[in-house]
């Protein structure tokens, strides 16, 4: 359902939160590293031929001239969700700026630096507009999430700031 791309198996770390949360919803993907740069071939191969082959959203993750998600976007009518990666030397805002700024007519949704989990759950909501399971699986997801927040907050406002720093130590 989903393909997940890296542009090198270095970006491994951070994307791997793309496929663990992908598996937390039940959505299938596939993941392997196709590099823009250095296996340009492959890359148009993987982008023309991905919704023939049944996928339905990619995700894709590249580090400094990130120009990954947007060869893909170039070559397929999927949705492409681009991740850029931290880099030691520009800290991402280099893969940031090359995925963000696409030219009119072929987007890339970005989600932030090292936003591989958000990525997943977006692709998740993508399939989820079509696809009633993975939907009430988001909302399910969701609706934990708000649970989680409010607990935070009830226990907070109940033993006040400093006991609760204390028992997060
Ligand atoms: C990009 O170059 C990759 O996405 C990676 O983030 C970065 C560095 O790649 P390696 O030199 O670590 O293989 O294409």
């Amino acid at each position: 359902m989903v393909g997940i791309i890296m542009g090198s198996d270095s970006d491994l770390p951070v994307m791997k939160a793309a496929a663990m949360i992908l598996e937390e919803l039940g959505v299938q993907y596939e993941i392997t590293v196709i590099s823009a740069h250095r296996s340009p071939q492959k890359a148009m191969e993987y982008a023309t031929s991905a919704a023939k082959r049944g996928l339905k959203v990619i995700i894709a993750g590249a580090g400094g001239a990130a120009h990954l998600p947007g060869v893909l976007a170039a070559f397929t009518p999927l949705p492409v969700i681009g991740v850029p990666i931290k880099t030691p030397t520009l800290s991402g805002v280099d893969s940031l700026y090359s995925i963000v700024q696409m030219p009119s007519g072929i987007p890339v949704a970005t989600v932030s630096i090292d936003g591989a989990k958000n990525a997943g759950i977006l692709a998740a909501q993508i399939l989820g507009a079509g696809d009633p399971q993975v939907r009430e699986t988001v909302v399910s997801y969701k609706q934990r999430l708000s649970a989680e927040v409010n607990k935070k907050g009830e226990l907070l406002q109940e033993i006040g700031y400093q006991a609760y720093l204390e028992q997060k130590k």
